[in-house]
């Protein structure tokens, strides 16, 4: 069985930290990956940790760690609202993905309520900042060990 759980995080999310705080929140992006990490080692899972901000480079990441992860976390930021070549690259990915947003999508702006990843994961946690990947984590880890994935 697979043990490595793959996090793929899109543009921009390298300035966790320092990126509209009041919205995201203050903690880094390698501080929520080492949290996974953390997490992690209590459980027979690892930790693999991709941030691009092209969406080429995404696609390939998706594709790439469909191969040889037990799961994916992602968020794919911007590009959740407008790509329907992620979404594609996520539907053919054979393994359980859960889709993380930092921030509540669907408080904010009209143009962010909807993304198009949505419709071909096992679900999505939006809205409890860097919380969310151990929540995701966790649901992931749940699916995996019930044979619910
Ligand atoms: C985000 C929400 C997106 O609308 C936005 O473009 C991001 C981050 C989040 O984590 O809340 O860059 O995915």
């Amino acid at each position: 069985m697979k043990t490595k759980i793959t996090v793929i995080n899109g543009p921009n999310l390298n300035l966790l930290g320092t990126r509209k705080p009041e919205i995201y929140g203050s903690v880094t992006l390698d501080e929520i990956i080492s949290r996974l990490r953390q997490r992690a080692s209590s459980t027979k899972f690892t930790i693999a940790a991709i941030q691009t901000n092209a969406e080429g480079a995404y696609i390939n990441a998706v594709q790439q760690s469909a191969e040889d992860s037990a799961g994916l976390i992602v968020n794919a930021a911007a590009y959740s609202h407008t790509s329907i070549g992620i979404r594609d690259a996520l539907e053919a990915a054979q393994i359980p993905v859960v889709e993380v947003h930092l921030s509540n999508i669907f408080a904010r702006e009209e143009f962010r309520h909807h993304s198009h990843i949505s419709g071909v994961v096992k679900g999505v946690i939006s809205g409890f900042g860097a919380h969310g990947y151990i929540l995701a984590f966790d649901a992931l880890v749940q699916m995996l060990e019930s044979g619910k994935a």
